[in-house]
């Protein structure tokens, strides 16, 4: 027979359909264009399609050159021929199926299991085909059996690892992406290979855990709970005095905590502080909240402790000091008198820079002094929210904040002022018996005074021109708000203000009694 009569008859013997070959193509090069990760593979298919039909090439040569059809190197060359358009088929359906067909019904097969169902599909090919060229299969099958026991055998630890990453992707019981605690490591599953999990730290190291180790192991999925987001419990101890009660401490850190959301920790469940045992000579509490990005555990308690120290400094509760010092400190008298004239002195500065309280005299400033509480915050936290009950009048000694309205039911708010050091605020809520008008937010940690009614009341009602002055101061900001809510003209501003004016002073008046 002639060469091209010996091709052909390669060809039939091959079972190759006439079809086959374009349908190859057109599946190929359409995977190819549309799946551009998978461009890879399908080279690698196509080359060995193209090899395949090269080595039937070489299979209808050696028969054209006499070489005998039923001799092992002509069936062990055709069956190769078999062999490699086998794979290049199953490579390019396997494409289609898992990454077409299956991604379309949105189902994502695990890459270890495609591979093994990949390998499968190659072995078996190549045991199917091997009966085109009259190899006996059982033969093979059996010796398979003792070599696969053999290499099962020597390839012990890696055969538990493969299995081990088997179980993992297949059960999901740890997924790319998950927080996971194994011994005393923490970290961030980056990816899980056949033979072990790579585990990134947030020391920025990476810690490689064979899978088997990860089967045998006790793993914690952190912040992972069935249908709720993730989260995960972190803990904040501080000591306060015994002298001071729990109450106060946990209501005076718990307000602070919950008042402005901090970034990455939950509003549900809310941060709460408890109170967690007695020592020797101080209290222990623990503020516990849940973090939502796991990878933020050190900036987001840091935050945390920050405003439980302003919340206690406000509450006027100070953390705990080792028992013997303050033994040293009560009885030294002198130091006393000095930490408390200090005190005096900057409470009355803080009055005489308040604008509105310039006509009085030292006696007066002194008893309004006397009232002040002293009232830090840091910033990001609101000093008054709009709606709430007034009880204060605050004066700012350091830092700036933003008086903010709410504009619309959204909850959208405005910036309608901005406040410095010298500055007062509250007023509106205190003098009316009205509820807060505006949210006021420290900018910069503020440092304030605050003053209550009674206090205040009693200065009021022996300088009661000081109403006067409180109700322009008034009617201008109350102005300014509602500016900021309809925008008004200036015009209609003048007219608003000449009115809120006369209405004010006559509500202060009846507010806290005074006479006209
Ligand atoms: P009060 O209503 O008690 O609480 C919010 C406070 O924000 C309010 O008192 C004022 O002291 C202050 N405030 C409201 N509007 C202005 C404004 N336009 N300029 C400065 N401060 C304001």
């Amino acid at each position: 027979m002639s060469y091209w009569q010996q091709l052909q008859y390669a060809f039939q013997a091959n079972g190759t359909r006439l079809w086959v070959t374009p349908l190859f193509i057109i599946v190929a090069f359409a995977l190819f264009a549309l799946l551009p990760r998978e461009r890879m593979r399908i080279r690698t298919a196509i080359t060995l399609y193209i090899l395949a039909f090269v080595d039937l090439a070489i299979v209808a040569a050696l028969a054209a050159r006499g070489v005998r059809v039923d001799g092992s190197v002509y069936r062990w060359t055709s069956w190769a021929s078999f062999l490699l358009q086998g794979i290049a088929f199953i490579s390019v359906a396997s494409i289609f199926i898992f990454d077409i067909l299956l991604a379309a019904f949105r189902l994502r097969t695990p890459r270890i299991l495609r591979d093994l169902i990949l390998a499968l599909a190659y072995i078996v090919v190549a045991v199917t085909s091997l009966s085109k060229i009259n190899v006996d299969v059982t033969g093979i099958v059996a010796t398979s059996a003792v070599i696969t026991a053999v290499i099962g055998l020597s390839f012990q630890d890696t055969l538990g690892n493969m299995m081990g990453g088997m179980a993992l992707q297949m059960e999901r019981a740890i997924s790319v992406g998950d927080w996971i605690r194994v011994d005393d490591q923490e970290g961030l599953v980056r990816e899980i290979r056949w033979r072990h999990t790579a585990v990134e730290t947030r020391n920025w190291d990476t810690v490689i855990i064979p899978n088997s180790v990860l089967m045998k192991s006790r793993v914690t999925v952190l912040g992972r709970r069935a249908g709720a987001p993730r989260q995960h419990r972190q803990w904040v101890i501080f000591n306060v005095d015994f002298r001071y009660a729990p109450t106060d401490v946990i209501d005076a850190v718990e307000n602070a905590l919950r008042a402005e959301p901090i970034p990455n920790v939950a509003r549900n469940p809310l941060p709460d502080c408890v109170f967690k045992d007695f020592q020797e000579s101080y209290a222990r509490y623990s503020v516990r909240y849940w973090l939502t990005d796991l990878s933020a555990d050190d900036p987001t308690s840091s935050v945390v402790r920050t405003r439980i120290y302003f919340a206690l400094r406000r509450a006027n509760i100070p953390f705990s000091i080792p028992a013997q010092s303050l033994f040293v400190t009560e009885d030294d008298a002198s130091r006393r008198d000095r930490k408390a004239r200090e005190e005096t002195n900057l409470r009355t500065e803080a009055v005489r820079r308040v604008d509105l309280f310039r006509t009085l005299t030292e006696e007066e400033v002194n008893s309004l002094a006397a009232g002040l509480k002293f009232a830090p915050f840091v910033r990001g936290e609101a000093m008054t929210r709009q709606h709430a009950e007034a009880h204060w009048l605050y004066l700012i000694t350091q830092g700036e904040a933003e008086v903010r309205v709410a504009v619309d039911s959204s909850g959208a708010t405005e910036k309608v002022a901005t406040l410095h050091e010298g500055d007062f605020f509250g007023e509106m809520g205190l003098m009316t018996g009205e509820p807060r008008s505006a949210t006021v937010v420290a900018v910069t940690d503020v440092e304030c005074y605050r003053l209550d009614k009674e206090s205040f009341k009693a200065t009021l009602h022996s300088r009661p021109e000081i109403a006067e002055d409180i109700s322009s101061v008034l009617a201008r900001r109350r102005v300014e708000l509602e500016a900021a809510k309809e925008g008004l003209t200036e015009e209609a501003k003048r007219a608003r203000m000449h009115h809120h004016q006369g209405a004010l002073l006559q509500r202060i008046q009846n507010f806290f009694t005074l006479k006209t």
